[in-house]
């Protein structure tokens, strides 16, 4: 597995893959890798003949206030479980590295990147469109991976690869999850016991939900059950709970007529946790 810090070492090495023919599949990730993360290799591993993967934790996509300082990392560990998966190359490069002194560009979907999540975290969809853009630039995948978890996140970067006309296939993987359902993140080993076991709260909603779905339950009445079912948790601190048109995030009403997404965002103590389900009528 090549090992590369730099932007020219990262281009050498998928220059090579290029040459010898072979097509390349990205998985870009922050690090502190988990089965969900693993789920996203496999998938690159049959969408492309090399994997390359990139460990970097995004400076721009954290706010003020946000846990950029306490994101968990253990980069030994990651290495050692992308080799084991048989990952061609791995990309860390320093924060230095992507944003030089001087750089003034950023990439943003206007209209996306301010509801939802971008409500929540302001600026924090400019910095995931800006970095996955270069690293599309300096690493030229055919097809990159990312999971369905990160909804929104998924949306935004189908739109600006459409719209900037990076020749990159996206390709949404389901989200892993714990035994109890709990949507794998980086962010669960940060949680309470406490505050674990409540979280299972997220996954439950979205189930009994789909099955409402089914029930020719409005979207609005749809939501409010949603949000009524977290905030009988006591330690669910409820951010938003939404429900869209599932392609395109626009806001839906009156009863439903095609698929549509319930997006949840919830605090236990310091950590938010998102999760979502797509509903069928
Ligand atoms: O989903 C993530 O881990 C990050 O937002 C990403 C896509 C790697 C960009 O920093």
């Amino acid at each position: 597995m090549h090992i590369c810090r730099t932007i020219a070492d990262i281009r050498t090495t998928t220059a090579g893959f290029r040459a010898a023919g072979e097509s390349v599949a990205l998985v870009p990730t922050m690090g502190y890798l988990h089965a969900g993360h693993m789920a996203l290799v496999e998938r690159a591993k049959s969408e492309g003949q090399r994997v390359v993967t990139t460990i970097f934790v995004n400076p721009t996509q954290f706010g003020a206030n946000e846990d950029l300082s306490t994101y968990p990392r253990d980069e030994a560990r990651d290495l050692a479980m992308l080799q084991a998966a048989g990952v061609n190359a791995v990309f860390l490069p320093e924060v230095a590295e992507i944003y030089p002194e001087g750089a003034q560009t950023i990439v943003e979907t206007t209209d996306l990147a301010k509801i939802l999540i971008g409500k929540l975290r302001p600026g924090h969809f400019r910095g995931v469109a800006t970095v996955v853009t270069k690293l599309f630039n300096i690493i030229q995948p055919d097809v990159a991976c990312f999971g369905e978890k990160d909804y929104q996140q998924l949306c935004v970067i189908r739109q600006f690869t459409r719209d900037l006309n990076i020749p990159v296939r996206i390709v949404g993987v389901p989200t892993v999850r714990e035994a109890d359902g709990l949507a794998m993140s980086s962010r669960n080993v940060r949680l309470t016991p406490q505050d674990r076991a409540a979280a299972v709260i997220l996954s439950r909603a979205l189930t009994q939900a789909a099955d409402l779905a089914k029930t020719g339950i409005t979207a609005s009445r749809l939501r409010a059950w949603v949000a009524a079912h977290i905030q009988s948790e006591p330690r669910a601190d409820l951010q938003s709970a939404d429900i869209r048109d599932a392609q395109t995030l626009r806001s839906i009403s009156g009863p439903l007529k095609a698929p549509a997404v319930i997006l949840l965002a919830v605090k236990f103590g310091a950590v938010l946790l998102i999760d979502q389900r797509v509903v069928t009528p």
